[in-house]
């Protein structure tokens, strides 16, 4: 496969045109220059610097602990490794408490950190925050089911939604994040059903991570994709090295496996 370092621009018409189109769109997440690259080169079209750095760069147990200067500090570097693709920062914990607090801290991300769109957490909650950081430039990115930041109100890294009064509420979260000014969402350890019923009922983009086939795209923590989880690596991720001798031949074989529809699989969804 050759390098897509030259190919256009992607920018968030670029991802709606490929919703239209039903067209899929690949994502991984990276967290420094050298790992950017490979992702730009293999031809993602989004890159997040997830806070699952926490775990997979920091060791820690979750993404609670990620700071904005972490995130900064990443978001900085990916974008000295890639300039083809969307690059996507999350907002960690507690940096959105209130729009104030947000609009300063996006606003950090995007001239500091790299950022050309943020992610935030949450439904009804982030609802304003949305509309106003969307009012001010700043493209964000939602994240609904599984929301890492609540782990422990959530009780656990479960899927969610899988109860009728769960799944509408998650539905009516996303239509209102669309509403609020949302570009994207991220959909995360949700029924594969559920997911698709929201990606056909809003006209975002919606990436999927353990959502089943039928979102527009789909995105995974690039340590899961590589096989080297630190501990156990989640049931809607995938080995993409198994068979491959190089990263890059595993990384391109991840998209591959994304754009002709062979991942996920029904073992990777719920
Ligand atoms: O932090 C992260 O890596 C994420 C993924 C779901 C993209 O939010």
């Amino acid at each position: 496969m050759s390098s897509h370092t030259a190919d256009p621009i992607v920018t968030r018409a670029t991802l709606e045109r490929m919703k239209r189109d039903g067209e899929k769109i690949a994502c991984l997440t990276a967290y420094d220059a050298a790992f950017a690259q490979v992702v730009e080169q293999a031809g993602v079209e989004m890159i997040i610097v997830g806070d699952s750095l926490g775990m997979v760069v920091q060791g820690r147990e979750s993404t609670l602990p990620v700071s904005l200067e972490d995130m900064i500090y990443h978001g900085a570097c990916v974008a000295r490794g890639a300039r083809r693709a969307l690059r996507i920062v999350d907002m960690p914990f507690m940096s959105y408490p209130n729009v104030n607090e947000a609009l300063m801290n996006a606003a950090r991300l995007m001239r500091e950190g790299g950022a050309q769109m943020v992610k935030l957490e949450g439904g009804a909650r982030v609802h304003e925050i949305v509309h106003e950081l969307a009012l001010q430039g700043i493209p964000v990115c939602g994240h609904l089911g599984l929301l890492p930041q609540s782990v422990h109100q959530l009780g656990g890294y479960r899927v969610q939604g899988r109860e009728r009064e769960t799944a509408h509420a998650i539905l009516e979260d996303a239509r209102g994040l669309e509403a609020a000014g949302a570009a994207v969402l991220v959909l995360e350890c949700v029924p594969a059903a559920l997911a698709r019923e929201i990606t056909r009922a809003v006209s975002m983009p919606v990436i999927g991570i353990g959502a089943g086939p039928d979102c527009d795209g789909q995105v995974l923590v690039l340590q899961d994709a590589l096989g080297i989880t630190p501990g156990k690596r989640p049931k809607f991720s995938k080995d993409f090295m198994a068979g491959q001798t190089s990263i890059q031949a595993a990384v391109q074989a991840y998209v591959r496996a994304v754009k002709d529809g062979g991942f996920p699989g029904p073992e990777q969804s719920f």
